[in-house]
């Protein structure tokens, strides 16, 4: 069906009194959701004037119990029903996953119908294909759930900072890893033990990968710095390292130097193009993002005019995301009730993407070697070969051992992978125990 053409009968169907809503997904966000958009409609309705009706629930199992009231007819296991069904206005995705969504998304946009999806690994994989289509149909397209959980922070990139020039965007976007990180900070624990109550707290799933390798944060790391930079970053794009290596003891350590570790994405840009990145982070300790604590996320971003602005809050969890997902909800009705062709939020121009190897990084390095004399000059040209230079050594013997800690200057992603390299093949290094890299310029 012809997009435009539909439109003028979406309006119709919007310009009832309740405005129907299909949801595709009902679990932790989409079950929030229905609670909300049932038990506060009054409040809504008071507040936007707008009331709504969930016409149509795309779930997996139709025997589920649910925790909110399932009248007949109401669920179905046919996703493309709901997209379908002539009373859905609306389509709300919180399935998860790149299919069905991607092509459920796709059939409600061609059908005229706006979306509001919280699904950042579909975004961040097929975001430019999805907001053409939406373009094209002249619907809004809106997913401010997809970064930050109940973080407003989409939005504000998009449009209230539309006109700024920014530069860096770092975030904390993954409360499992936050919540890890800083146990092991805080109590000392080990990254098992932390892992292991993370996921007593249901802060962690029982397969942990896609949070602690870093590949949710990567996902909403190419989101972020598309909407900053305008210039379209995809998932593919970004340098993921997780947190699976890290240690108490470096924790401890970066503490005595004034730091914190996080997982954090790093999305900048510069003369030479824009890129994104996530890995573990020294932060010092007077940064802001140093005191998100726990399962908070937090999104710092560094601009021309503004200088900086935080966001932060709850990064997950249904009640906060359901928010997000609500205002976007209300929002698409409203542009849609205008009647008028929705502009677009967000263009993407062409742009260079910077590859990791060429991007400008500080390391701390533990190394475990043999104290024997001439070891440390060693290891100082093993840098300065790879054109590293070192900012500070701290030396620790034990025995005739000794924990040595490095922390270079900014040099190329690459020339620090080569002095590490280097320092691997000398006799008297035991070990290269930990590489973490560093924000910021503390000692
Ligand atoms: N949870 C959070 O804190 C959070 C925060 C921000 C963003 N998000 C995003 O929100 C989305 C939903 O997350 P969630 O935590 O609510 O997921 P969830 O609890 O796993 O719920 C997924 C829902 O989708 C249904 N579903 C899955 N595949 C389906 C299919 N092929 N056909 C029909 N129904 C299908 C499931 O049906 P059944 O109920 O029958 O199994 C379930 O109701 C994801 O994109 C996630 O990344 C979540």
């Amino acid at each position: 069906m012809n997009a435009a053409a539909s439109k003028p009968a979406i309006v119709a169907v919007l310009m009832e009194r309740s405005i129907g809503i299909g949801l595709l997904g009902a679990g932790t966000v989409g079950g929030a959701l229905v609670r909300r958009l049932v038990g506060e409609s009054d409040a809504i309705a008071a507040k936007t004037g707008l009331t709504f009706d969930v016409r149509r629930i795309g779930v997996n199992d139709l025997e589920r119990e649910r925790d909110f009231e399932v009248t007949e007819g109401l669920l179905t296991d046919d996703p493309f029903e709901v997209v379908n069904y002539p009373t859905v206005a609306l389509v709300v995705e919180v399935m998860g996953g790149k299919d069905p969504a991607g092509d459920l998304i796709l059939a409600a946009l061609e059908a005229g119908k706006p979306v509001v999806t919280a699904n950042k690994e579909l975004i961040a994989s097929r975001g430019p294909e999805l907001i053409a289509a939406a373009e094209r149909a002249g619907v809004p397209l809106l997913f401010e759930a997809a970064v930050g959980g109940g973080i407003p922070i989409i939005r504000p990139l998009s449009e209230t900072l539309a006109g700024e020039r920014l530069d860096r965007v770092l975030g904390i976007v993954n409360g499992t890893t936050n919540y890890i990180l800083t146990q092991m900070a805080e109590e000392g624990a080990s990254y098992a033990a932390a892992l292991a109550a993370a996921q007593e707290l249901g802060y962690a799933e029982t397969d942990p990968t896609a949070d602690v390798s870093g590949a949710d944060a990567a996902a909403k790391a190419a989101i972020l710095a598309s909407l900053a930079f305008g210039t379209w970053v995809g998932v593919e794009d970004v340098y993921a390292e997780g947190i699976e290596d890290l240690t108490a003891v470096d924790m401890s350590f970066a503490a005595e130097f004034g730091y914190v570790v996080k997982l954090v994405a790093v999305c900048e840009r510069t003369a030479d193009g824009v890129s994104a990145r996530v890995h573990p982070a020294m932060i010092p300790l007077d940064h802001p993002l140093a005191s998100i604590r726990g399962a908070m996320n937090a999104v710092f971003i560094e601009g021309v005019a503004i200088e900086s602005l935080l966001f932060a809050g709850p990064g997950a969890g249904g009640e906060p995301t359901a928010t997000a997902v609500l205002g976007d909800v209300i929002d698409a009705a409203r542009e849609t009730l205008a009647g008028a062709q929705v502009a677009p939020r967000i263009r993407f121009s062409p742009g260079d993407l910077v590859p990791f190897a060429d991007i400008q990084t500080r390391w701390y390095v533990r190394l475990q070697v043999d104290d024997r004399p001439g070891v440390l000059a060693q290891i100082a040209s093993g840098f300065g070969d790879a054109g590293v230079s070192i900012r500070s050594v701290w030396q620790e013997g034990v025995d005739d051992e000794a924990a040595l800690i490095v922390v270079t200057h900014s040099a190329p992603e690459a020339s620090q992978r080569e002095a590490i390299a280097s320092l691997r093949k000398i006799d008297e290094v035991i070990e290269v125990a930990s590489v973490i890299r560093v924000l910021g310029t503390n000692p």
